[in-house]
């Protein structure tokens, strides 16, 4: 892992996914330490975010890091019409880690090419966001006290959400039976299911919620993409497909947890906060131990 880019989650082994959960727990114990004083991290957020940009930031504040970039790409040179490349090879000269979000496939892929200092892919486009995938791991692991042998339910926008694609691959190395949840106009795309046939990895296909989570160990809902609609009409027909309510967790298993990497518009009702099987608020604190393990190995710092 030691000065390579983190862009798609098979850059990483099953080991390696062990070994960042392993560190994450450390960080979880004592997220507050001197680790990285004197190294600069840019945060280059050419699309929105809450969670992913804060918690980095936050995860980078508690090692003793300063952080520079910007959260709005019109406030750079880029709106005077700078290319990727080029913002890419000046803020290599001012940071030891770059971490970019980007409404691109690929474009993460690309700026790890051309930068000079390791980057990390934040969320490209439709295709990858592999350290929501890492703290999704490491939620599942502390939840369920094992990667292994898991049934997971993915509920909602298989086909444009990202944290699923980088999810069901990484998963894919602990034997888990999936149970894909969908509209036809939202199932996971060909490619990631030939990844899983070539895998032998089980899944089913489903369109009710309800009748399909009650023998599932995670529950891992999440947002219809509305940004990523070519049609908005298209986006209207969906939007509202699957709203989580509390009737629907009756008859479900003692041990099994509502995952969602969030925002949520209106899939989980809020009433749903309150119930012991909501750990999505606890998953998005698991955001920073995670990422201070990510970049910590990253750096050659743990
Ligand atoms: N989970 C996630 O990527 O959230 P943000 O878009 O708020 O970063």
């Amino acid at each position: 892992m030691k000065n390579k880019s983190l862009i798609s989650i098979d850059d990483y082994t099953r080991d390696d996914y062990l070994e960042i959960l392993r560190v994450a727990a450390e960080f979880e114990k004592k997220p507050v330490q001197n680790i990285l004083e004197g190294v600069v991290v840019a945060t280059l957020f050419f699309e929105p975010s809450t969670r992913t940009r804060l918690s980095f930031e936050s995860a980078v504040s508690r090692l003793g890091g300063k952080i520079i970039g910007f959260t709005d790409a019109a406030s750079s040179s880029v709106k005077k019409g700078e290319s990727l490349k080029d913002t890419i090879l000046t803020v290599s000269n001012y940071s030891d880690l770059i971490v970019m979000r980007h409404p691109l496939e690929g474009s993460a892929r690309y700026a790890s090419e051309v930068a000079t200092v390791p980057v990390i892919n934040a969320g490209d486009g439709a295709n990858q966001h592999p350290t929501q995938c890492l703290l999704d791991l490491y939620s599942i692991q502390q939840t369920q006290g094992t990667l292994e042998n898991l049934k997971i339910s993915i509920v909602g926008d298989l086909k444009y959400g990202r944290t699923v694609h980088s999810l069901l691959m990484a998963m894919s190395n602990f034997n888990p039976t999936f149970n894909f949840i969908a509209p036809d106009e939202l199932k996971v795309p060909e490619e990631y299911k030939r990844f899983l046939d070539l895998k032998n990895i089980k899944y089913e296909e489903h369109v009710d919620l309800a009748e399909n989570i009650l023998d599932s160990d995670i529950v891992y809902m999440t947002r219809v993409q509305r940004e990523r609609f070519a049609d908005p009409l298209e986006y209207e027909k969906v939007k509202n497909v699957y709203i989580l309510n509390n009737e629907m967790l009756n008859g479900t298993k003692d041990n099994m947890k509502i995952l969602h990497p969030l925002p949520r518009v209106n899939e989980i009702d809020e009433d749903v906060d309150e119930n012991e099987k909501a750990y999505y608020f606890p998953q998005a604190l698991n955001g920073v131990f995670t990422r201070q393990a990510i970049m910590t190995k990253i750096l050659g710092l743990k």
